[in-house]
This record gives structure tokens, C-alpha cells and sequence, in this order.
């Protein structure tokens, strides 16, 4: 008779995990849970929103149908929406986005000084944009062309001065890196004082953190998914989410 709340990360083996949650979810209802809630700092599957290559699965529906049989809420920080444009057209259960932008903001703020914020794609305008507002700070928008999953050119159509200046570029996911990669040599050519890349989660894939390694970057993301670079507590943002049911 009791409601079930999940907290589950999705960190290491993401298909594990989502195993996890279905075992969990069925065997809390099974043992008589009136509801069951998953909170998911971090949720996989959902860049991939349409069929990029013939007989591809668009994961993004189908692993939110197996949500969707076995729990009745969802709760996702920043998930990754596309073409898809809101949460409530991914899950037919009650869905709820939450977004760690101002735990962003407040960090940029404390650490660093006179920041340029930059996105690097269209769709980051909802993270670097929205980040840059509450502090008042400058921010510049590239235009992404992805060729496949380790190949991505970035332009910038405007002039933008940040010789001497606190670069901090700022997006929702780091996955291969090589959106921050080509956003990073790009900057470079404009003689910043410094460069930093900060994002909500960071899947770091690969060998991605020997190559920005070597560019000098610093590296900060939320704790969605828990790294070394996890400097950004979101457990307090879930939190005041759950005083409000
Ligand atoms: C794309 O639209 C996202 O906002 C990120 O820019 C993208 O997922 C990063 O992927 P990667 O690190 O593989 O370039």
C-alpha cells in the first residue's frame, strides 16, 4: 500500500541498470506498492530519437515503453530532447523534466571571473544561453554539423572577442567529447585567457579525457553521473522536487 520511489543513475552499465529498474519497479508492484516512482539524475537511451541509418532502433521510444509498463512516474534532470520536444511525448506515464542550470549558473558564478559562455550547437542556447541570462553574463551560439557519432564540424556566425577572457562553454551532455573538441580548437584560434567545459552529464566516452586532457580544459560536470569531475551537486534540486508531492 505504499508509494516506491527509485533512484537510479544510470552511470556504469547503463543497460544493467535499466534491468535494475524494470526487476525493481515489477517486484515492488508484485509486492503490493500501490505506486512506483523513478527518479533518473541521468537517463540513456533518448539522443537517439529517429532512425539515422536504415534498420537502426529508435531507442528513445522503446526503452520508454518499458518505463512506461513498469512504473508510474518518471522524474529526468535535463534529459536530452530534440526532435522530440517535450518529455510528456517520450513516457505515457506522468513525466517531469528538472534542470540543474541554476546549480550551474551558481557554480560559474563562484569560480569564474568575468565569464564569455559559449554553446556549442543550436540546441545548447537551453543550457549556455539560459545559464549566461541568470548571470548576466555575454553568450555565443556555434552551429553544429554532426557527419557521425566521432565526427562533428562547428562554425560560428558572428565575430566574437574573447582574447584575454574566461571561456566557459557549456552543454548538456559530454558523450565522445568531440562536440567540445572542435568547439575548444575553435576558440583557441581567438587567444582566450582560459577555456572550461561544463556540463550537465558527463558520459565521457572512450578516450575522450586524454584528448582534453591535452588541450589544458578544465573539466566540471553535475554528479548525475558520478566522475572525478562531479562538482555540481544535483541531489538537493531532487530533493526540493520531492517536498513539492
Ligand atoms: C547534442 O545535441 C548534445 O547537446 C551534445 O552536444 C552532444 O550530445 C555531445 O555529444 P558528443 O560529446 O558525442 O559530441
Amino acid at each position: 500500500g505504499k508509494e516506491v520511489i527509485l533512484v537510479q543513475t544510470f552511470s556504469e552499465n547503463i543497460s544493467d541498470e535499466l534491468m535494475e529498474v524494470i526487476l525493481a519497479a515489477n517486484t515492488a508492484k508484485e509486492l503490493g506498492a500501490r505506486k512506483v516512482h523513478l527518479i533518473a539524475p541521468y537517463f540513456p537511451y533518448l539522443r537517439q530519437d529517429k532512425r539515422f541509418n536504415p534498420g537502426e532502433a529508435v531507442s528513445q521510444y522503446i526503452i520508454a515503453g518499458l518505463i512506461d509498463r513498469c512504473s508510474d512516474s518518471i522524474t529526468i534532470i535535463d534529459p536530452h530532447l530534440h526532435r522530440t520536444k517535450s518529455i510528456k511525448d517520450v513516457f505515457r506515464i506522468k513525466s517531469k523534466k528538472l534542470s540543474a542550470n541554476k546549480l550551474i549558473a551558481e557554480y560559474i558564478k563562484k569560480n569564474f571571473k568575468e565569464p564569455v559562455l559559449v554553446g556549442p550547437d543550436v540546441e545548447s542556447y537551453k543550457w549556455a544561453q539560459n545559464v549566461a541570462e541568470m548571470i548576466g553574463a555575454e553568450s555565443y551560439i556555434y552551429r553544429k554539423k554532426r557527419y557521425s557519432s566521432h565526427k562533428v564540424k562547428v562554425k560560428l556566425h558572428k565575430k566574437i572577442d574573447i582574447k584575454n577572457r574566461n571561456v566557459v562553454i557549456v552543454d548538456d551532455i559530454i558523450s565522445t567529447g568531440h562536440t567540445m573538441l572542435e568547439t575548444i580548437k575553435s576558440l583557441q584560434k581567438k587567444k582566450p585567457k582560459s577555456i572550461s567545459c561544463v556540463c550537465v552529464h558527463g558520459l565521457f566516452i572512450g578516450n575522450i579525457l586524454k584528448q582534453l586532457k591535452k588541450k589544458k580544459v578544465k573539466i566540471v560536470s553535475t554528479n548525475t553521473i558520478p566522475s572525478r569531475f562531479s562538482k555540481i551537486d544535483v541531489s538537493g534540486l531532487i530533493a526540493e522536487e520531492l517536498k513539492k508531492w
